[in-house]
């Protein structure tokens, strides 16, 4: 598994083509989730005499692409089960396993330039693949477990939820690349949302179904469980679709304490939801984004990037410094024909040749290498000594002359 393991062309369009199934799997999923829990919370009483004999316990009228709908929620079944139903259940699996791919064939496949970062835990490919997988499976494990132990104590429950999440993103802090532990956590909680919908959600709506065949009275346990691993579906959403994001973002993954902001993002995608959420039954809290809005002002002032180290001892860098350091540690990925192994095109299109180049992106330059966050996987083994020189280059106002 070193960075020969596929062709580095091929890599790059399994990454497009599954990227962009994995982007469109999911917006199907959350946009059928979001609609439901809000149509779940837009019910009203229903009027038809009709309906309420046939046992309709809510409905709602919408109007949406030039059309008025009629959609009515039944308390447990109709009376006759129709000819068509729709399910809702490829999105989400679709959404798991195109994911899954995406890591495997960027990140298990390149694990070392990806997943593992030598400074951080010194792993093997297989071992940090290994984990890596171990982990996904064990947070479904005692995710359920837990959820079988305390159906009744919900609050207990999402307490807990948050401990070991806030855990899983303390420990693979400490084994991978931030990078890729911001993404490992996602992973995590995307692979418990995949195993709600189908371990308990479909084989509720199996129960229904066949309790309504043989004429009998459907176990409402299932119906119960799934109800409630739904709602914790529609809380992961938000943070989820922050972790799938946040590559993009290294002043984030890049900080101090990143497992802490992580948590603390992820939060703020919680308070979102719940807003909404009580939105919908009716009861608007303004307080709720009011809060989340300081607490996203305080998070950047506590994460602003430290500036020190500007004056670099007082002494001026000069350009003639800081090239050779971008040529050697940069310049075999970012070149416009990369000689690292692993990669046929500069990542990202971030091309680091020409004093142009550099200067242009200087400020990136400077949150990604005193981050750590590039060179990626520190493959080019760069010295704090550099990082210094580099930082320090920028702060003096990145002139590309001497
Ligand atoms: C081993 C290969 C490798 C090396 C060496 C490397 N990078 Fe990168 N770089 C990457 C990859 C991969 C990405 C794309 C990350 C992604 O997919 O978002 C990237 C992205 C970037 C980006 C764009 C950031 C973004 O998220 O869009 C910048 C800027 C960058 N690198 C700067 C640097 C600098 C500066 C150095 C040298 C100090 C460096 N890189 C060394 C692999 C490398």
């Amino acid at each position: 598994m070193t960075g020969a393991f596929l062709d580095p062309y091929v890599t790059d369009w399994l990454n497009l083509l599954l990227r962009w199934l994995h982007v469109i799997a999911a917006m199907a999923w959350i946009g059928a989730s979001f609609y439901f829990v809000l149509l779940d919370q837009s019910l009203r009483e229903p009027k038809s005499k009709d309906d309420i004999r046939d046992g309709v316990g809510g409905e709602l009228w919408e109007v949406h692409g030039g059309g008025f709908y009629h959609v009515k929620k039944y308390k447990v079944a109709p009376p006759t089960l129709p000819d068509h139903l729709a399910w809702f259940k490829w999105e989400a699996y679709t959404t798991w396993l195109s994911g899954f791919a995406l890591m495997v064939v960027l990140y298990y496949f390149n694990a070392s330039a990806y997943l593992i970062d030598p400074s951080v835990a010194d792993l093997t490919s297989w071992e940090a693949v290994g984990i890596s997988i171990a982990l996904l499976v064990a947070a479904w494990l005692v995710y359920d477990g837990l959820c079988r132990l305390l159906v009744e104590r919900a609050a207990l429950l999402w307490a807990l939820i948050l401990v070991l999440t806030t855990v899983a993103a303390w420990g693979c802090i400490q084994l991978f690349q931030p990078r890729a532990a911001f993404l490992q956590v996602g992973a995590m909680l995307g692979t418990i949302m995949a195993g709600n919908v189908f371990f308990n959600i479909i084989p509720a709506h199996w129960e229904l179904i066949s309790a309504k065949e043989a004429g009998r009275e459907p176990d409402p346990t299932p119906g119960i469980v799934a109800k409630q691993r739904s709602v914790h579906n529609n809380y992961f959403t938000l943070p989820v679709l922050f972790t799938m994001l946040s590559g993009h973002f290294a002043f984030v993954y890049g900080a101090t304490r990143a497992w802490l902001v992580l948590i603390l993002i992820m939060l703020l995608g919680v308070l979102a939801r719940v807003f909404f959420n009580l939105r919908h039954q009716g009861r608007t809290i303004w307080a709720l984004p009011a809060v989340g809005a300081v607490a996203v002002i305080l998070l950047a002032i506590a994460i602003k990037p430290d500036d020190s180290g500007g004056s670099s001892g007082g002494t001026s860098v000069s350009f003639s410094q800081v090239a050779p350091i971008v040529e050697q540690r940069c310049q075999p990925c970012h070149a416009d024909t990369p000689t690292q192994p692993g990669f046929s095109s500069p990542p990202a299109g971030v091309v680091l040749e020409t004093p142009e180049q550099i200067a242009a992106r200087a400020d990136e330059i400077k949150t990604l290498v005193s981050s750590k966050a590039m060179p990626a996987g520190n493959l080019t083994n760069m010295t704090d000594d550099e990082r210094a020189l580099v930082v320090a280059w920028v702060n003096q106002g990145a002139s590309t002359k001497g």
